[in-house]
């Protein structure tokens, strides 16, 4: 059986004045929407508050990928799977109780997610294996789309793959995906792709969603 490949469009780099519009445009052919959280405290620049974040999610008519950059993260992810993410990530960095914050997530019933940073190596996470639905491979320094896709993090996409083994744990890359990069992440063994500017940036947001997928297909073992 060969590896399901998710595609979830980040909207940092839409139009957030038109952000119905926006999500609409992708929302028939993409997995989930990826919402990036930032505090200007975990990552040097802002996007929503709790609030703001909610009417974006009630809004959605995908479900969301809410990607939490934020300092205080062990008391407001529950509250993310609350307002109804179907996925919550949190950052190994950020997070003073791992395993407690990863099972407030499950417990209501969202997925739950664990992202590293690019210095933050796979090894030492290991043992939090059991409570992850999800890692998170940063391929970019989190904080800003539109950056140049680290390829020197391909070894830790590889090396997270062999520790997920047979569990059916996502395995999602971000920063940086574009056509011209998602095939040496699939390579490396990644399912789930974020991509912002390669998707917002296009003439035509859905067709892009689609040539990323299908590109990832064709290469997915
Ligand atoms: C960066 C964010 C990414 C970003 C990706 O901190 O986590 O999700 O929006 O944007 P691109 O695809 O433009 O690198
Ligand atoms: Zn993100």
């Amino acid at each position: 059986m060969s590896r399901e490949i998710r595609i979830t469009p980040s909207i940092l780099n839409a139009d957030f004045d038109h952000l119905a519009d926006e999500i609409a445009k992708i929302s028939q052919v993409s997995d989930l929407l990826h919402l990036d959280v930032m505090d200007n405290v975990f990552v040097p620049n802002f996007t929503f508050d709790f609030a703001s974040a909610t009417s974006i999610i009630k809004m959605s008519d995908l479900s969301v990928d809410a990607h939490l950059m934020v300092a205080d993260v062990d008391e407001i992810a529950p509250a993310y799977a609350e307002a109804g993410c179907a996925s919550v990530t949190i950052h190994a960095e950020a997070t003073q109780n791992i395993t407690s914050t990863l099972r407030a997530i499950r417990k209501v019933g969202a997925r739950a997610g664990l992202a590293l940073k690019p210095a933050t190596q796979i090894e030492n996470y290991s043992e939090f294996i059991d409570d992850v639905d999800m890692f998170l491979i940063m391929t970019v320094e989190p904080g800003f789309g539109g950056q140049k896709f680290m390829t020197d993090m391909m070894s830790k996409v590889s090396r997270t793959r062999a520790i997920i083994g047979s569990r059916p744990i996502w395995l999602q890359v971000d920063g940086g995906i574009s056509l011209e990069t998602i095939e040496i992440a699939v390579d490396a063994g990644a399912d789930t792709f974020v991509a912002g500017s390669a998707v917002f940036k296009a003439q035509d947001p859905a067709a892009m969603v689609t040539s990323l997928r299908e590109l990832a297909n064709s290469v997915a073992d």
